[in-house]
């Protein structure tokens, strides 16, 4: 997975190499940029980060062009080195491509073009693409596009430039997002909207099979027989400053400070009284309310988002929610049918296994529930309806606060759930009143953040975590070694706290500790016996509880804490701790948690 950028009109060389930075979670193993300058091409790239690269461009970064692309990448065909980096040029060099994705059939295209003369100098599956435009190219640099991407197969989000065209960017998208939008004065295009804020909140989701052609002053689309096509812009609230650090060391530390204020924002408008609004799936009500199953799919922290929805609405309602992860779900016997409802749960909107998990859903007739944080994302384009986390923009490649805000939505939508099936009841309506005064409440538990840090780095030398949990907090305590392996690199496990007794506990003594999810709520005094096993093994014992739990102290060896709370809402109450405790262990370790290594933000490939 990559991120690409292009901008067209009154632009400076770093202005491509800001854009660039906001990609970088796409990916970071190598980067480059191609510009207009005097009427040649300029092609910059190396290997490594957005930042050497700017480094080596420094004398230019002020440099007026009226043009350029950039690509920021994460390898899957050809090492990460200067030469397999983007863009690719054409045997002549008067044209330069950048593309997101795959292309599938490329050792065909390549054998073909290297038959007729053309020379390729990478290991890329890309090069194919700037090879082929200059085939069929003549004159008319959309026509050679379009000609190109006839013979392309995979997924795709490309952005041309040429020489004899030093006012226009053209290019194409199929399975891999991209963006255009036209601002004052400058045009562009983006894996995401973020570069693009900065010119225009008008932004036009570009659709499978769209070629456009962007300038300065409006663009094109057309289909892949050349037919025009209508592209209408989305209007996108998101400012350029909630994209950029704020002073923070990391996104994801803002991102976890962000927590309280996107919980309001997801909750905005949609509690009315004191019940829940969700007018977006008004059409699902009947199947809601009747269906004795409802299928949710997902990857990663949303995937344990989705199991919390599990634990809560099975608690509320008769309903059987299945969840399963979207790399398993989309190859397996399709058991539904048009009584279905799937949600797929996707910050993203772009992970390719939830994406295939959807089609195949609708392939069978099932009404798929997008639950993203992006508007115009894939998912959403291609999910019957949408509830939008609007969580802004998440920039570190570790989910928090879109997790946070998956929990509120998705509990938003359960209890949405009990009230069609006729099954409200007292404690419903103390939960609304409870989501009501989640970002006054989740503010409490960042205050508590130097207690945090303290305790966080009293265990960063460790090599290994136990998490435990029962109940609700089961999924916590996945989702807390996922934070903790993927951003510190310390190997982390998760267990139903039952289940330690089976295998696990054998791993526990002195250099194993044990993170425990353990506030006072109705499984505690089961949590409490397993939290007294682990010592007995002479584990190291952290426990995360609440502020009405008083004798977890003789037993802990640290105890972190949040406010005594509605029981069903300690995920989301907790999901800031265990955030900032793996956050300051990867920092204490000179990790960058921003980008772990080899991890992208979203994983558009299988
Ligand atoms: C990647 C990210 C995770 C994320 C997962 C699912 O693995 O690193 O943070 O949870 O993808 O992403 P999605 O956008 O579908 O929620």
């Amino acid at each position: 997975m990559c991120g690409i950028v292009g901008l067209v009109g009154e632009i400076v060389v770093s202005d491509l190499i800001e854009g660039l930075e906001k990609l970088e979670y796409r990916g970071y193993d190598s980067a480059g940029v191609a510009f207009l300058r005097d009427s040649s091409l300029c092609v910059e790239k190396n290997k490594g980060r957005v930042a050497s690269l700017k480094e080596k461009l420094s004398e230019l970064l002020n440099e007026r062009i009226t043009l350029g692309i950039a690509h920021t990448r994460w390898a899957t065909h050809g090492e990460p080195n200067d030469i397999n980096a983007h863009p690719h040029t054409d045997c002549q060099s008067k044209l330069c491509v950048v593309h997101n994705g795959i292309i599938e059939n490329f050792k065909e295209l390549k054998k073909r073009l290297e038959e007729v003369g053309h020379r390729f100098g990478s290991d890329t599956d890309t090069e194919v693409i700037p090879h082929l435009i200059e085939e069929y190219y003549t004159t008319d640099l959309v026509e050679a596009v379009r000609k190109a991407v006839k013979l392309l197969e995979g997924s795709f989000a490309i952005a041309v430039i040429h020489v004899d065209h030093p006012d226009i960017i053209v290019g194409t998208r199929k399975g891999s997002p991209l963006i255009l939008t036209v601002g004052n004065g400058v045009a562009g295009i983006a894996s995401d909207v973020t570069p693009l804020l900065k010119y225009s909140k008008d932004m036009v989701f570009l659709e499978d099979g769209d070629i456009f052609c962007v300038s300065k002053g409006g663009f094109e689309v057309f289909d892949v027989v050349g037919r025009k096509k209508e592209r209408k812009p989305t209007h996108i609230d998101w400012t350029y400053e909630t994209a950029q650090k704020s002073g923070y060391k990391h996104y994801m530390l803002k991102e976890i400070f962000e927590e309280p204020s996107c919980v309001a924002a997801t909750l905005s408008g949609r509690i009315k009284s004191a019940k829940v609004h969700l007018p977006e799936i008004e059409e699902l009500q009947d199947l809601l309310a009747s269906s004795k199953t409802l299928k949710v799919v997902a990857c990663g922290t949303s995937s344990y988002a989705a199991l919390s929805f599990k634990y809560f609405l099975e608690n509320l309602s008769d309903v059987c929610v299945d969840v399963e992860v979207s790399s398993e779900f989309r190859y397996k016997r399709p058991n539904f049918d048009e009584n279905t409802v799937l949600v797929a749960v996707s910050q993203s909107g772009e992970t390719a296994d939830t994406l295939e998990s959807v089609r195949l859903a609708k392939s069978k007739g099932a009404k798929v529930l997008a639950i993203t944080n992006v508007v115009g994302s894939t998912l959403m384009r291609e999910s019957d309806h949408t509830l939008l986390l609007n969580a802004g923009p998440e920039i570190s490649v570790a989910a928090t606060k879109s997790y946070v805000t998956q929990l509120v939505l998705l509990y938003l939508l359960g209890l949405k759930i009990v009230e069609l099936r006729d099954q409200w009841n007292e404690r419903c309506t103390k939960l609304i009143d409870s989501l009501l005064r989640l970002p006054e409440v989740l503010d409490a538990t960042l205050s508590r953040t130097e207690h945090i840090k303290e305790v966080a780095l009293k265990y960063k030398d460790f090599q290994h975590f136990m998490y435990i949990g029962r109940g609700l907090g089961y999924p916590t305590a996945l989702e807390g070694a996922l934070k903790l392996k993927e951003i510190s690199y310390i190997h982390a496990t998760a267990y139903p706290a039952g289940e330690l007794k089976h295998g696990p506990i054998a791993l526990l003594g002195p250099e194993f500790p044990v993170f425990a999810i353990a506030p006072f709520d109705a499984l505690y005094a089961k949590m409490k016996n397993n939290m007294i096993e682990c010592k007995a093994r002479k584990a190291k014992l952290v426990v995360l509880t609440s502020d009405d739990c008083e004798d977890v102290r003789e037993i802990a060896d640290d105890v972190l804490s949040v406010n005594s709370f509605s029981e069903q809402l300690y995920p989301v109450l907790m999901a800031p701790v265990i955030q900032l405790f793996a956050y300051y262990i990867a920092d204490a370790l000179g990790h960058d948690p921003d980008k772990p290594k080899n991890l992208a933000k979203s994983v558009t490939v299988e």
